[in-house]
């Protein structure tokens, strides 16, 4: 039996080699890659050993969820948000970039206008520029010690044609878990203007602060869940995002409707493997999940106090996700993520979410591979 302890954590697996997206991209060089959003983390034993029976069976046809998954998510949402979901509620997805690209295009008409939240992870935004509709990009302030919205700005940007707010919970970047007064408002505040929602809810397991749940806006009650397409998937929890599963929950039957339109023209079924990873991740993997909380928060907890002891660097703290948002604007770089990159450190550039002197830190990787990778930061820094 696997002990679920940080041992399971420190295991020193090499991903070079295994076209891992993250770790090719500079693949060759002295680069320590800390960007894209996945661990470097083996999934739960349960699901490996899933996998394992599921290949084992040789055949892999044209797939469909298995009732047991419905019911699993059912009951998660359930047990941890007294959220009480019926299963023609979930529509599966291959991902929860397509469910923005959906909700950006289908329930938002031709004239009409989406607010997001800045800086916020991409897709939100490139979403209702695809699609394509007029959208604002709202800004979030700290407030507190928190990334949180702006709701006077958010107030002076809703226009008559506003139809969609699209939400980020917990929020990347920045990692704010949105407590439920704040939900509140914001649910208030899209009834009082007649918005949908679209919640992209893909970091709510990864709580790193003990007495800060993750709320689905959708739970709040029937008034916002009418309103909402909530969007969660077990990939960023369980490591498993290669395997391509996500699911959208929305109640009413009109929204599910549109949001849905013609699904099998514009993406394809989630996979096999995605949801036989899934539902063993779900059923058997709080253990593994638990014991990951725990080896990330002490990984958050480093980097926040790396943070901490540098000159023109800073980071609120961060409550959610495996992603550290860090102001670079005291070092006076024209281009923060080059320069973190010359230094051996590959870093998401905060131009990506809307804010050039940022950088995005991914500390989902082995505690070694993370202190020598926060050496190099803190040299990178002192060069600046
Ligand atoms: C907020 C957010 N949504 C969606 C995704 C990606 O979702 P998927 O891989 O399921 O399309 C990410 C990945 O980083 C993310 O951070």
């Amino acid at each position: 039996m696997t002990i679920l302890d940080s041992s399971y954590f420190d295991a020193p697996i090499d991903r070079r080699g295994s076209h891992s997206l993250r770790w090719e991209k500079y693949a060759g060089r002295d680069v320590i890659p800390l960007w894209v959003a996945d661990t470097d983390f083996r999934a739960p034993p349960a699901v490996i050993e899933a996998l394992r029976a599921r290949v084992e069976h040789g055949i892999f046809g044209y797939t469909m969820p298995s009732p047991e998954l419905g019911a699993v998510i059912i009951d998660r949402m359930s047990r941890l948000y007294a959220w009480e979901v019926k299963a023609e509620w979930i529509v599966y997805l291959p991902g929860v970039v397509s469910a923005l690209y959906m909700a950006a295009n289908r329930l938002c008409a031709p004239g009409q206008h989406v607010l997001t939240p800045d800086p916020v992870y991409y897709h939100l935004f490139r979403a209702a520029k695809a699609a394509p509709r007029a959208w604002t990009e709202v800004p979030m302030i700290v407030q507190g010690g928190r990334w949180v919205w702006d709701e006077d700005a958010l107030a002076a940007a809703v226009r008559p044609e506003s139809r969609l707010l699209m939400l980020c919970n917990p929020h990347n970047p920045g990692g704010t878990i949105f407590t439920r007064a704040e939900l509140q408002r914001l649910a208030a505040f899209a009834q009082r203007h007649d918005l949908l929602i679209i919640s992209d809810e893909i970091h709510c397991d990864l709580l790193l602060d003990a007495g800060k749940p993750h709320v689905p806006i959708a739970s709040l009650g029937s008034e916002v869940s009418r309103r909402t397409v909530t969007v969660m998937a077990p990939s960023k929890t369980f490591n498993i995002a290669g395997a391509g599963m996500a699911y959208a929950i929305v109640e009413d039957p009109a929204l599910r409707e549109a949001f849905a339109f013609d699904l099998k023209k514009s993406v394809h079924d989630a996979g096999l493997f995605g949801y036989e990873a899934g539902l063993a991740a779900y059923r058997d993997g709080e253990d593994w999940l638990c014991a990951q909380l725990d080896y990330l928060r002490a990984n958050r907890d480093l980097v926040e106090r790396s943070v901490a002891a540098l000159p023109g660097v800073r980071m609120v703290h961060l409550e959610a996700t495996y992603l550290a948002w860090i102001d670079c604007s005291g070092l006076g770089l024209a281009d923060p993520q080059a320069h973190f990159l010359a230094h051996g450190l590959g870093l998401s550039p905060g131009a990506d979410f809307g804010a050039p002197q940022y950088v995005r830190l991914n500390f989902g990787t082995r505690r070694v591979l993370l202190e020598q990778a926060m050496e190099r930061f803190e040299a990178a820094v002192r060069a600046a």
